[in-house]
């Protein structure tokens, strides 16, 4: 065989960058857990003995995770004075977690990627799935972490108003919401607090999930209007929804054409669903891309292509389905009308109706 020598050391120093990333994940989840970046936030250029006994941790240790940022070039360092400074765009990416560019609930589902390794190594070799269930509790708490901050930005001032006709609705009295797939509540809670005459229900198969959400909406004064029960997106009980939304999980789902045909049943004829899934191009070359390498990844580790196989139907989409798959299913389930409201570079946002 012969090799291009060039090319090989090409991609090897492409990698070392790769490895850095990799390396630095655990460090980021370190600083994220013991207050680093929050300690050095608004900050003047420190030392690592001036971190070290802000935080009272082990100088020795302070100063290597200190190296560490500053050769990943998360913060800056003052060779003169052997100083370093957090600034404030990566404060804002490293210690505020309510930024729409919060890092470190990524770190939280890398976490449970390397945990779930054994077994996706097992459903390689059976076929069959692993259960959103089935993860590290890593991955709920990491989603929620990583997800919120981006429906914190976007849902209520520029998705739910691409709807046509929805905002309106939610501010009429009484109008009845169910989010399915709820997860942790991040979606269900922030869009309570922005229709305060609406009722709304959450709803998830996983009863851990669920437990959590009715904290989120007790912390968040909103539990008199948010009511979070187990159920899953073929049965959850009620109807007359005058929205019905499902954020990032209807490929997730084994059966998303029983989903389809249950939120049918449960809108009242004129309501909307609202569906977030992630963005994707329809054709696979489209998403070779940094954003479709994090969600073929995802969703070959856990979260979606297996999570599918483990449910009946075992339909597994995978995130990266689309907009013409996903119109597929729902126009199959007996929607007409399917349009895409808007986007973002990491969210598709569909409309449809009965
Ligand atoms: C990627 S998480 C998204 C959670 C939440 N919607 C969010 O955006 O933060 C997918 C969620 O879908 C839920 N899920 C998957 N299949 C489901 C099903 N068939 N019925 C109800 N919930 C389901 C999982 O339990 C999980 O909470």
């Amino acid at each position: 065989m012969q090799y291009d020598e060039q090319k090989i050391q090409d991609f090897m120093t492409r990698m070392v960058g790769e490895f850095g990333a990799v390396a630095s994940a655990p460090l980021i989840a370190l600083g994220d857990r013991l207050g680093l970046y929050k300690a050095m936030k608004e900050q003047d250029w420190m030392t690592s003995e001036q971190l070290a006994e802000r935080t009272g941790f082990a100088e020795r240790y302070v100063r290597e995770w200190l190296a560490a940022q500053a050769a990943s070039g998360f913060i800056h360092y003052e060779a003169g004075s052997a100083r370093y400074r957090l600034d404030n765009e990566m404060a804002m990416c490293f210690a505020e977690k309510t930024s729409p560019t919060f890092i470190p609930g990524f770190c939280d589902c890398a976490k449970a990627m390397f945990r779930g390794l054994p077994k996706l190594e097992a459903a390689f070799r059976t076929g069959l799935g692993v259960g959103w269930h089935e993860q590290h509790p890593s991955l709920f708490k990491g989603t929620e972490r990583f997800f919120r901050p981006g429906y914190a930005a976007h849902l209520v001032d520029e998705w739910i108003p691409a709807l046509d006709g929805v905002d309106a609705r939610l501010r009429q009295g009484g109008a009845r919401v169910a989010d399915v797939g709820c997860g942790h509540g991040a979606s269900t809670v922030l869009m309570a607090q922005a229709y305060p005459e609406a009722i709304f229900f959450g709803f998830d198969y996983h009863e851990p999930s669920i437990l959590i959400a009715r904290d989120r909406a007790r912390e968040a004064g909103v539990a008199d209007r948010v009511r979070f029960e187990v159920g899953s997106a073929q049965q959850f009980p009620g109807g007359d929804y005058d929205l019905v939304t499902f954020f990032d999980c209807l490929h997730d789902m084994g059966d998303p054409a029983g989903a389809v045909a249950h939120v049918l049943r449960t809108l009242k004829p004129d309501g909307s669903w609202m569906i977030v899934e992630p963005f994707a191009n329809d054709r696979l070359e489209d998403n070779l891309n940094s954003v479709g390498r994090v969600y073929y990844s995802a969703s070959t580790m856990m979260i979606c292509t297996a999570a599918s196989l483990a449910q009946e139907g075992g339909r597994a989409l995978g995130a990266q389905a689309g907009e013409t798959r996903l119109r597929e299913v729902v126009n199959s389930g007996g929607f007409t009308r399917f349009r895409r409201a808007t986007q973002t570079p990491f969210n598709l946002v569909f409309q449809a109706q009965a």
